[in-house]
């Protein structure tokens, strides 16, 4: 079946089978292999895409749920603001520390973003709880709060300014 949908502010329209996950679109016939797989089952968040601006999952999402949606990857989000830059949440995990060995990351970074656009100035508790369905097998934790605490900042930093 044919779909048509907006991957990171594009147009695109790709044939696929009903069962495609979403993991398998991006990964396989899209070449964005910045979405990782991990558990394939819903439990380790490292799969993380926005679906309409909502943090999902992607590995248990089906490609003609897409149809007609707009689907943010990590690759999405650098240049996003229309420069080269990374995003501010990417760049507040870079500068904390907020990953060892990096395979959760898009994942959390995605879960951050999604978080922060729908409460700009969470507490370090509701960080922490927005995470939840995150998992780091590094166990960073400590350091990914921080990024996420810093991201907020950032994100917020161009409407302080005006
Ligand atoms: Fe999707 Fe783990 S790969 S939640
Ligand atoms: Fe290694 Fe999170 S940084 S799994």
């Amino acid at each position: 079946m044919i779909i048509k949908f907006t991957l990171n502010g594009r147009s695109r329209k790709v044939d696929v089978e009903p069962a495609t996950p979403v993991t398998d679109l991006l990964r396989e016939t899209l070449n964005l292999t910045g979405t990782h797989v991990g558990c394939d089952t819903s439990q380790c968040g490292a799969c993380t895409v926005l679906f309409n601006g909502d943090a999902v999952k992607s590995c248990t999402l089906l490609a003609p749920s897409l149809d007609g949606a707009a689907l943010t990857t990590i690759e999405g989000l650098s240049g996003s603001s229309g420069s080269n830059r990374l995003h501010p949440m990417q760049e507040a995990f870079h500068e904390n520390h907020g990953l060892q060995c990096g395979f959760c990351t898009p994942g959390m970074v995605m879960t951050a973003v999604a978080l922060v656009t729908r409460n700009p100035a969470p507490t370090e508790a509701e960080v922490r709880h927005g995470l939840e369905g995150n998992l780091c097998r590094c166990t960073g934790y400590q350091n990914i709060v921080a990024s996420v605490m810093a991201g907020a900042v950032a994100m917020n930093e161009p409407a302080i300014g005006e």
